[in-house]
């Protein structure tokens, strides 16, 4: 068996001496590597108004690292300008909010057609290539441009939306064809399979053949849903560690016996935060028995602050969060607390514990693992609840959820006013049902069942015909 090569737009290179990162695409790759060696290859991070033109390597627990730097103005270009200024609100349904410039799109296939030149001298014949997510749709193309006959993955990690709202976007013909240069695509779930294939037939005007498949000059294209998962036990494991711990403790203590009503997530607008405020609001003015009894901590990391469109929620987020505490707050009570920066994964997992409802609210979202995350980190014997946004990837999976439509505050309110008062063999019920999904659809088994389809050993040939 070859390499397995992964391209992302973020490398995790471990520290020397430290484990690999906990979280993310790290964690749901940890075991695709073992047996056969790897390549990681993307990023590194770094912007520079000169950049070395160089490929800078590590090898760490027999997987060699290989990142490169960008320039600023690719940065620019790339990165806060078409990637995330256009790309990903039009995949998250946004159109209102995508923001289109020609030089930045051009400025995205050059910085892919970089990647492509970089990567192509470090390939051997028999490696398998696996590319993740939007920032690199054009990189399968670039490749094969450079004569690599290799089989090619891309797994989009956000949602895929149908072609109405896709072909909004000047150039939408062409990434479509971008990705018929992978042997695979693969999305999060059903709705999105349903979306690309949308946008394959009408963006093409190919007809799709059953199963999934596109044929487009003698390559063939085959596409499906992968849901991506979360290290289910270990996650449980470190949640009920971190909850001894003495900051775990001192959080508890300042609760003062509250019920604790927690939201983490990157500071991004398509996690419908001020929507979330709102709803808490009105948990607070409609029943009134909640208040001085529930205490709301939202942990918003920051992310993408070069990005205009950042910036304006980052200030709504504080008004509205500033409106609530000044309405509601008593002397030794206050409604909201904020941290505005990202908080470790352990303590994380400890408050995930602590708290009663988890809110997962995103207005779209790919799959969302905090709403794995918080189910998983539940004391089963006296679990909280997850009130879950129906337009989250993992609704498609997590029904036991209290599912909802982030738009509707007084509906979310009722859900949480539901989710703080619910029985405890119903709250037992529906996360026993959960976590048994969880731990069926192991991480070990998402990376697994995308390659044994690109490689063709599920029985559905992914090779080029
Ligand atoms: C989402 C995307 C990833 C991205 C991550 C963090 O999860 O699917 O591709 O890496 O957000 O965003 P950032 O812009 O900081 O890489």
């Amino acid at each position: 068996m070859g390499r397995l090569v992964i391209v992302s737009n973020r490398v995790p290179v471990p520290k020397r001496g430290e484990p690999p990162a906990a979280g993310g695409l790290a964690v749901a790759l940890k075991d695709a590597f073992s047996g056969r060696g790897g390549l990681w290859f993307g990023w590194s991070g770094t912007a520079a108004e000169e950049p070395a033109d160089v490929v800078r390597h590590a090898r760490r627990a027999g997987v060699d690292y290989a990142v490169i730097d960008l320039s600023q103005q690719a940065y620019d270009g790339f990165y806060a300008g078409y990637a995330n200024s256009a790309l990903w609100p039009m995949f998250h349904f946004r159109l209102g909010l995508l923001s289109y410039d020609r030089d930045q799109a051009e400025c995205y296939r050059i910085v892919n057609r970089r990647y492509a030149d970089k990567l192509m001298p470090l390939l051997r014949p028999d490696d398998t290539i696996w590319v993740h997510d939007y920032q690199m749709i054009p990189l399968g193309a670039e490749l094969r441009a450079r004569g690599s006959k290799h089989r090619i993955g891309y797994f989009h990690h956000i949602p895929f939306p149908p072609w109405a709202v896709f072909s909004a976007m000047p150039g939408s013909e062409e990434l479509i064809r971008d990705l018929l240069a992978y042997d695979l695509v693969g999305v999060q779930t059903h709705r999105d399979l349903t979306g690309l294939m949308d946008c394959m037939a009408q963006g093409t005007g190919m007809k799709l053949r059953a199963g999934g498949e596109v044929r487009f000059r003698g390559r063939r294209t085959l596409l499906r849903s992968f849901p991506i998962a979360i290290a289910t036990q270990e996650f449980a494991d470190l949640a009920a560690e971190s909850v001894k711990s003495a900051e775990s403790q001192r959080f508890a203590t300042s609760l003062v016996g509250r019920s604790l009503v927690i939201g983490a997530e990157r500071l991004d607008y398509t996690k419908g935060l001020p929507e979330r405020l709102r709803a808490f609001g009105a948990l607070l003015e409609r029943f009134p028995e909640h208040r001085g009894r529930v205490t709301y901590l939202q942990v918003a990391a920051r992310s993408r602050e070069d990005v205009e469109s950042y910036k304006d929620l980052k200030r709504e987020i504080e008004t509205l969060a500033g409106r609530i505490n000044g309405d509601y707050s008593d002397a030794d009570w206050t409604p909201v607390r904020y941290v505005g920066r990202a908080l470790p994964r352990g303590t994380l997992a400890g408050y995930y514990r602590m708290a009663q409802v988890g809110l997962v609210t995103p207005l779209r979202d790919g799959m969302n693992l905090v709403a794995k995350e918080y189910v998983a980190a539940q004391d089963p014997e006296n679990p909280g609840v997850l009130v879950l946004s129906r337009f989250a990837g993992a609704a498609e999976s997590m029904p036991e959820a209290l599912l909802v439509n982030p738009l509707d505050a007084v509906g979310m309110a009722e859900a949480m006013n539901t989710a703080l008062t619910m029985p405890l063999d119903e709250r037992r019920d529906r996360h026993a049902a959960i976590f048994r999904r969880l731990r069926e659809n192991s991480v070990e088994s998402w990376a697994k069942s995308f390659l044994a389809v690109l490689e063709g050993k599920d029985g559905a040939e992914a090779a080029p015909s």
